[in-house]
């Protein structure tokens, strides 16, 4: 009987398909594509980071932490004193707060959602960084952003956002921002293990200096030596790049 109905709705099914014809199936699928918002789009990151992104789970509140601490870490050993910071895709400015024990006195974050430099504005006065340290949000999209003339950064954070541009705009903006690295300034990288973060990764390393990193992955179902490539806990590479001198 099962067998029976589901015959009959196949055949329901694939003459439905033919009447509508294969053009208007492909049309629809295109239209279900088109009208969800692009990743490019403030639309996208609004939702994102008011729904799915607003509480994250353990395995997203520990990873982010320990990415933020990382980057901190990092940055206190192998770069200057971070006391001017540029975030670029800053989210809700976390890493503010952690740079906070790293002597911060000034940190812009830079997000292409205005939803979330909203909420960073609205709340940042009541973190302890605030306390010492010149805390600014601007709503932008990095590849428009412009800083002061005559500001200079000790470091230039990309986390967890080149991958939303293509491969040649992540180093061709790392480039254009090499203009306000301080002489000793670092570019902190951090980026999933997906093809396109590699290929990001891979274009980097032929324009820019390697520092120093670390690849992260959270081991949240039993212990192991290796990286594994997991959509749920994937790894994260944490890098310090250098401009080179003829390029900023
Ligand atoms: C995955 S979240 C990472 C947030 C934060 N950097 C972190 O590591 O927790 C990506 C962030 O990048 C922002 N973003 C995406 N594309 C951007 C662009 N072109 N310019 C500026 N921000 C962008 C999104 O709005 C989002 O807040």
């Amino acid at each position: 009987m099962i067998k029976l109905i589901n015959l009959t709705f196949k055949q329901w099914l694939r003459r439905a398909i033919y009447r509508m014809g294969a053009g208007s199936v492909v049309g629809w699928f295109m239209q279900r594509r088109r009208s969800a918002p692009s990743h490019e789009t403030a639309e996208y990151w609004n939702q994102e980071l008011s729904g799915r992104m607003s509480t994250p789970n353990l395995n997203g509140r520990l990873g982010n932490a320990i990415r933020d601490m990382t980057s901190v870490l990092l940055i206190q050993h192998c770069g200057p004193p971070p006391r001017t910071v540029l975030d670029l895709g800053c989210g809700f400015g976390d890493l503010a707060q952690a740079l906070a024990g790293a002597g911060l006195q000034r940190y812009i974050g830079v997000d292409l959602s205005d939803y979330v430099i909203e909420r960073a504005k609205s709340q940042c006065s009541s973190w302890p960084v605030a306390r010492q340290c010149d805390l600014s949000f601007h709503n932008a999209d990095l590849r428009e952003f412009v800083p002061e003339d005559d500001e200079l950064f000790d470091v230039i954070v990309c986390n967890e956002v080149l991958k939303y541009v293509s491969v040649d705009e992540a180093v061709e903006q790392l480039n254009r921002y090499g203009r306000w690295l301080a002489p000793a300034g670092v570019f902190c990288v951090n980026i999933s293990d997906d093809p396109k973060s590699r290929a990001i990764f891979r274009a980097l390393t032929k324009k820019f200096a390697w520092v120093y990193g670390v690849i992260l992955q959270q081991r949240p179902d039993g212990p192991g030596f290796r990286v594994t490539s997991d959509k749920a806990t994937p790894a994260y590479l944490v890098g310090l790049f250098r401009a080179p001198t003829e390029q900023v």
